[in-house]
């Protein structure tokens, strides 16, 4: 395990930012982080890397006890913070060698890895630029190389794609997938529901200092999924082909209106080829279906809309 926060509480006077917080984290795993503002998302990624000290509980990462001291802990996780940290007046190649020599890279290490990462974050031909004439998504792109010269273990992204285009934010997401494939684990902070459906290998939801729900993105649909709702219409509906349906047994309620079936069932819609083929004899004219997302996973669970408190 590469990560291990077990209630973890953290005070700012009589403010409760972590609130007996618990998480894990395994090689290779992308773990979403979601949550409102004022969550507890960036207390709790310097929690982790020991920039912040915490008052109760205890945080494990690989494998040794988080005590704020300990600099091989430090040494093996990469940090992008929620705000762009790079310096704009210096070209991108000085910025990479200036955060690589910071985690102790040597030439001519130094300067394969600034050629290598720049590939990674596709400014290769932009190293001697300076971040003040790049985009938005360009200057995040390049403040996460400085973050992964020194090939992490464990990489921490507190909200990377705030405010860019549409093309970084494509590349980072596909950069995370990438870079856990080959054995990282990723902590991915974010507000877009989306992006962390897209990426996220378990979610953990956060409110208020505390994780309310953690689990696979479809764990995470089944909790909240009360019922699925498939409409189907038909040319001429019969009362026979509604019994067929009530026997099966995964099959909740079935109610005809003006040759459409509303048909009611516990759980996913996988059912839906069997009710197709059992109606398909009146001739199907349409077929369709509700699912839950992890959007209405968030909004039962908080009673909170991420997407209306995006700074
Ligand atoms: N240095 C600090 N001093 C006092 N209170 C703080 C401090 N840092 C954070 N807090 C408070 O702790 C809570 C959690 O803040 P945190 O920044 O961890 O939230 P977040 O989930 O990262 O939010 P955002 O999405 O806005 O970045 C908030 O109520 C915040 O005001
Ligand atoms: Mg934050």
């Amino acid at each position: 395990m590469i990560l291990k926060m077990d209630n973890v509480i953290k005070r700012f006077n009589d403010h409760l930012a972590l609130n007996y917080l618990s998480l894990e984290a395994n090689k290779g795993e992308v773990i979403g982080l979601l949550g409102p503002n004022g969550a507890g998302k960036t207390t709790c990624i310097k929690s982790i890397i020991g920039l912040l000290p915490f008052d109760e509980g205890e945080i494990y990462v690989f494998g040794m006890k988080q005590d704020g001291k300990n600099q091989k802990i430090k040494s093996k996780i990469g940090y992008v913070t929620q705000e762009i940290t790079i310096y704009e007046d210096m070209t991108a190649k000085d910025n990479l060698a200036f955060f690589g020599s910071l985690y102790g890279l040597k030439k001519p290490e130094l300067e394969n890895r600034i050629h290598e990462v720049a590939k990674i974050i596709g400014l290769e031909e932009r190293l001697n630029d300076r971040p003040s004439r790049f985009s938005g998504g360009m200057k995040r792109r390049l403040n996460i190389g400085c973050s992964i010269l020194h090939n992490p273990q464990l990489l921490i992204m507190d909200e990377p794609t705030v405010g860019i285009d549409p093309q970084s934010r494509n590349y980072i997401l596909d950069f995370v997938k990438n870079t856990a494939s080959d054995g990282t684990t990723v902590i991915y902070t974010s507000h877009y529901i989306e992006e962390v459906e897209a990426v996220a290998d378990r979610i953990y939801i956060m409110d208020q200092g505390h994780v309310i729900a953690s689990g696979s993105l479809r764990e995470l649909i089944s909790r909240i999924q009360g019922d699925s709702h498939i409409l189907v219409d038909v040319k001429m509906a019969r009362e026979d082909k509604k019994d067929e349906l009530l026997a099966m047994p995964d099959i909740n309620e079935v109610i005809i209106k003006d040759n459409q079936y509303h048909i009611i069932v516990p759980g996913g819609i996988s059912i839906v080829d069997k009710i197709v083929s059992v109606l398909a004899p009146l001739g199907i004219v349409n077929v369709n279906s509700k699912q839950p997302n992890l959007e209405d996973v968030f909004l039962t669970l908080t009673g909170k809309q991420l997407r209306d408190e995006v700074k």
